[in-house]
């Protein structure tokens, strides 16, 4: 009987088959509607809302709550899935969702939701999946009563919160069908939790990355035979890494970056299946084992900011698989010509940045045709740069810097060819040499940084330099070039960060720097991402676009004579105007009151003459301001942002006067600052605001005077 049955289901023919499908579909659908219970508990969830996202239009008590907005139910009209990502919610989460008997998924992810996380959802006896990430939600996860039997709930996601307090164990105890739990970005405490690796037999993915988890990596953690993911980066996690966690050979993706872990490296090379081991900012010391190449599948492989220090094991070439090798700020050594790169198609970045490698820089990585980026600077290579570097037809960030490169002609000759190159930082090289000019260089024409500082180099602001229409930001300090500020410069359309101090420039600052398109607009610098970050010195801050770098005009420490134009009114933008140790003469031009956005102004150093414009007080942003070792006179303005500064701002102007300086103004040099008494109480009262709102700011800029970039 049953044979015959099944065999003649069998030989139905499909159509009708779908049709009795649909029938019985319609037929569920119009005879029955979800349960007033289930009903009545969504519409408590939706009670304990503050914003509902206009949910209130669908979910009416007069309908089939199967019908509402993002409520799906099964053929027994029982509510499984609410789906309420993205809606704007705001308010608590109702325990009375945990009243759906039949709920399998949960999606509450990114809204504003608040309050605790209901323990009757995360102890569900029917959720699956529970995803309640980007939210407000406090508190911390609760423990269940040991006793409670297991729990199905698959995936928990509860990333990005505020949650605190410890990982309870017995929740976990319970959950032995976790699959994966994130719990990134929040503010947990304690030790790793290792229970599911023991309750769980499937529990594959564990993210605790950005949160305050302290103590060892603990043992246990090797019980989790399955994990493909283990990421707890940004945490306080010390000691060494345990040797129990080598032996999870299901491993993929390991990310413990920026911690306080020490030790070796020497078992890292049993996780066979590694594809990203992330160990960056941490305190590891030693060699990289030469096993590493058992990492067959490896693509990512950061150790950067450690103390790793030895020869790189030319057994890496045998990672066939590797895009991203990133060594920064170690104390690796040796001639990276070990590396064979030919090995290493797939290579996009190489960042080697801040080591001790010595030697020529190896032609084998002139064959890895997918590089983007690629930083040997602050090293110790030598010799001059092959003309094979045009293979690299996707390369866009070079970085070379601090090395002992020599042949900068030859050098800038093979680099203007690359219609892929968008940065390129060269300086500290080609010592004592000379810049090219003329036609020699070409090219470069998706060029929007160069730095070629450092160099001591002579000759000229070359004219090839002209053409680079899309260059944002030039760094030639600290060389010795002659001559003027070419005419052209108002030409480079883009270009909103000047850095020529320390040359031996000569003429007068020309009118056409005055006429810098984006240094008079407030337009900004395309907001495309760096392929590698880079760093301001001083503050250290990391730079990751151009746009996000300050609009500066650096001249300082040249020969420039003549008066400072009139015109510099116009350069709105500014954020910083650096025109120290020149021979400039003539007044301050009161239009330096119209760059609002001014936030080191530094005339120190030359020869300039007669008396503060008082609108000076003005710049309400000043943080840095001299005008020290001049032939200034009269009374310091008084009442506003001048008044905040100290008097070394000011010294060095014997015939200057003020409360600030050595000599009290007499009665006969009051004249020129007479602003009315209400008007410098407005300013005071501008200064208060502007000053408490934009402290942050004043301050990330305070050491900016002497500010580089390195990358
Ligand atoms: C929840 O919804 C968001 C937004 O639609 C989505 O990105 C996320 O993958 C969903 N979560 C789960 C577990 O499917
Ligand atoms: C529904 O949940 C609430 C809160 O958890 C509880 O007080 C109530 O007894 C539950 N109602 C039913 C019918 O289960
Ligand atoms: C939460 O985590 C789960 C599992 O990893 C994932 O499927 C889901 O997309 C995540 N949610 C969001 C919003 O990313
Ligand atoms: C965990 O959640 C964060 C967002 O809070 C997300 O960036 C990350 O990719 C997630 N990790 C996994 C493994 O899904
Ligand atoms: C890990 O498993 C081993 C053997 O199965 C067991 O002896 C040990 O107690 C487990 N570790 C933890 C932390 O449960
Ligand atoms: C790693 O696994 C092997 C074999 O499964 C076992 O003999 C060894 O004791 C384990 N090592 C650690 C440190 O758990
Ligand atoms: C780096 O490691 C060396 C030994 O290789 C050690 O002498 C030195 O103190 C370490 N530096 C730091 C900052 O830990
Ligand atoms: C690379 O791996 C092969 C075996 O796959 C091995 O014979 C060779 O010695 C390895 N090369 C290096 C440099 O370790
Ligand atoms: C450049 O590198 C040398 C060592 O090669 C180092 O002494 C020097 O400080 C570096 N220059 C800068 C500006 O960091
Ligand atoms: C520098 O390179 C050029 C080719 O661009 C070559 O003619 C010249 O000889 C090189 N100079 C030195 C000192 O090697
Ligand atoms: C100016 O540049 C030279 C190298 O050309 C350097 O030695 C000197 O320290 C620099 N001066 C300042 C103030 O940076
Ligand atoms: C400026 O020129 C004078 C001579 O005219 C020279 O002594 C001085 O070194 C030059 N200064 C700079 C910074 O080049």
């Amino acid at each position: 009987m049953q044979l015959l049955s099944s065999s003649s289901w069998n030989l139905f023919p499909i159509p009708s088959i779908c049709l009795t499908i649909v029938l019985l579909v319609s037929l569920a659908s119009h005879t029955s509607s979800c349960t007033e219970q289930e009903k009545s508990s969504l519409l408590q969830f939706l009670a304990g809302l503050s914003r509902d996202g206009s949910l209130t239009a669908s979910w009416r008590h007069d309908t089939d709550c199967c019908t509402w907005e993002g409520i799906t139910c099964n053929q027994d009209r029982k509510v499984t899935d609410v789906l309420l990502a993205s809606r704007g919610l705001e308010g608590s989460i109702s325990p009375f969702l945990g009243n759906l008997t039949g709920l399998l998924h949960v999606n509450l992810s990114r809204n504003s939701l608040s309050g605790g996380l209901p323990p009757k959802l995360v102890s569900s006896n029917s959720i699956l999946v529970l995803d309640v990430s980007f939210n407000r939600l406090t508190g911390g996860l609760s423990e269940l009563p040991s006793s409670t039997h297991a729990r199905p709930l698959q995936v928990l996601n509860i990333s990005s919160n505020l949650f605190t307090g410890r990982f309870p164990s017995t929740i976990w105890e319970v959950m032995k069908s976790l699959v994966s739990l994130n719990a990134s970005t929040n503010s947990f405490t304690g030790q790793i939790p290792i229970t599911p690796c023991v309750s769980a037999p499937s529990f594959a993915v564990l993210e605790l990355s950005f949160n305050q988890l302290s103590g060892n990596i603990p043992q246990g953690l090797g019980n989790c035979s399955m994990l493909k993911l283990l990421s707890a980066g940004y945490n306080n996690l010390g000691g060494s890494l345990p040797d129990e966690i080598f032996n999870i050979s299901s491993l993929e993706r390991l990310y413990l970056h920026r911690n306080l872990l020490e030790g070796a490296l020497s078992g890292i090379s049993k996780l066979t299946n590694l594809v990203t081991l992330d160990l960056g900012g941490n305190r590891f010391t030693g060699n990289i084992p030469e096993s590493i190449g058992d990492l067959k599948r490896l693509e990512e492989l950061h150790l950067d900011h450690n103390n790793i220090s030895g020869e790189l094991p030319a057994a890496l070439s045998n990672c066939t698989n590797l895009v991203t090798i990133d060594l920064k700020s170690n104390h690796f050594s040796g001639k990276l010509t070990r590396i064979n790169f030919i090995r290493l198609p797939n290579l996009k970045k190489l960042d080697l940045l801040f080591n001790d490698f010595t030697g020529t820089i190896p032609e084998s990585i002139y064959s890895c045709s997918k590089l983007t980026a690629l930083r040997l600077s602050y090293n110790h290579f030598n010799g001059q740069l092959s003309e094979k570097i045009g293979n690299l037809k996707s390369l866009s960030f070079l970085s070379l810097a601090n090395n002992s490169l020599t042949n900068i002609t030859r050098t800038l000759q093979i680099l203007g060819s690359s219609r892929s190159l968008t940065i390129l930082y060269i300086g500290f090289n080609f010592r004592h040499e000379t810049m090219p000019e003329g036609d020699s260089i070409d090219g470069f024409e998706n060029l929007q940084v160069l730095s070629v500082n450092d160099c001591s180099l002579s000759g000229r602001i070359p004219d090839w330099l002209s053409k680079l229409t899309n260059l944002g930001m030039l760094f030639l300090q600290n060389n010795q070039l002659t001559g003027p500020i070419p005419d052209w410069i108002s030409s480079l359309n883009l270009l909103f960060h000047l850095d020529i101090s320390n040359n031996s420039l000569t003429g007068q600052i020309p009118s056409a720097l005055m006429e810098m398109p984006m240094l008079e607009s407030d337009n900004t610098a395309p907001k495309v991402f760096f392929e590698l970050p880079v760093w301001n010195k001083n503050t250290l801050m990391q730079y990751l676009m151009l746009s996000a770098f300050p609009k500066v005009l650096n001249l300082a420490i040249n020969n420039f004579t003549g008066l400072i134009p009139e015109e510099i009114g116009q350069l709105k933008a500014l954020v910083m105007l650096n025109l120290s140790s020149n021979e400039l003469s003539g007044e301050i031009p009161q239009t330096i009151s119209n760059l609002k956005n001014l936030q080191v102004l530094d005339l120190s150093v030359n020869r300039l003459t007669g008396v503060i414009p008082a609108a000076l007080n003005n710049l309400n942003f000043l943080s840095e301001f001299d005008i020290s070792n001049n032939d200034l006179e009269g009374p310091i303005p008084t009442g506003g942002q001048l008044s905040t500064f100290a008097d070394s701002s000011f010294d060095g102007n014997s015939k200057l006067c003020g409360p600030m300086t050595l000599s009290r103004c007499g009665s006969e040099g009051a004249g020129p600052t007479s602003i009315s008494y209400t008007k410098q109480f407005r300013c005071k009262v501008i200064f208060a605001i502007s000053f408490g709102v934009f402290f942050g700011v004043g301050v990330l800029y305070d050491q900016m005077i002497l500010a580089k970039y390195f990358g």
